[in-house]
């Protein structure tokens, strides 16, 4: 599983670099773009306390703008309650779901935007080398996008590849909130769509409006 997202990692650079070459011989500024279908580890970071708020394997579905994550404790010392959310962004809800003790809520979502899609109105920044410049093998060409969401008042600022829009890290602010997400481990496909299936003990619930989104959700873990 791991040699084959390197795998992946090193044949997607190789198709950025040849990506990059056209864009700039174009000399357009990049077009907004979208994520493809991918899985991967999210981890998400406090800014403000430097503590890791969560991390773990995630999926994503792009044409259906459907999100499963998966907490997992790889890098915490988390023997509590590990979360696990299934979120809708079309439908504006996602899922709070318990698999141990098949216990779910379901919550409005406040905002589409989050951290494995370029939200919509992101504004192109700059073309850089993340590494250096002149040694390939130790670079990563990436675009810097930066907007805010009307909907939270928030701010963030976005690195994508060049080549395949893959989001990398993506920062976000409010004025109680601080997070940094990372993006890893990437495989630029989904293979197990089940994932994004409801659980039957989610069905039929009544919808809790929490004034959620995606970034708030992150914080309070
Ligand atoms: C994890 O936390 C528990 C209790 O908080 C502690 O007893 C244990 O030593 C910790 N384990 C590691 C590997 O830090
Ligand atoms: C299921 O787990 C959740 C979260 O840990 C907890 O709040 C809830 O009380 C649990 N429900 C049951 C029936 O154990
Ligand atoms: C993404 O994955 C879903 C299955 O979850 C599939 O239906 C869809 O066609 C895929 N989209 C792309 C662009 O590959």
């Amino acid at each position: 599983m791991q040699a084959f997202a390197v795998a992946a990692l090193s044949i997607w650079l190789c198709l950025g670099a040849t990506t990059l070459a056209e864009s700039l011989a174009q000399s357009h500024g990049p077009q907004h773009c979208t994520s493809p279908n991918m899985t991967g580890v999210l981890t998400v970071m406090a800014l403000n306390g430097g503590e890791i708020k969560a991390t773990g394997h995630y999926h994503y579905d792009t044409t259906d703008k459907k999100l499963r994550f998966t907490e997992s404790d790889m890098h915490l010392n988390k023997s509590e309650h590990l979360e696990d959310y299934l979120m809708l962004f079309e439908e504006g809800v996602f899922y709070d779901i318990d698999l141990k003790n098949q216990s779910c809520r379901k919550m409005s979502l406040q905002s589409h935007a989050h951290a494995l899609e370029l939200p919509a109105g992101a504004v192109h920044q700059v073309e850089l080398f993340l590494g250096s410049d002149t040694v390939q093998e130790e670079n990563i060409k990436v675009n810097i996008w930066m907007g805010s969401v009307p909907e939270t008042k928030g701010q963030y600022s976005v690195s994508t590849t060049v080549g395949d829009c893959l989001p990398l890290s993506t920062f976000y602010s409010t004025d109680s909130i601080t997070l940094l997400f990372s993006n890893s481990q990437v495989v630029t496909e989904v293979k197990e769509p089940e994932v994004f299936s409801l659980p039957s003990f989610c069905e039929g619930l009544e919808l809790e409006d929490t004034h959620n989104d995606f970034f708030s959700i992150f914080n309070t873990v």
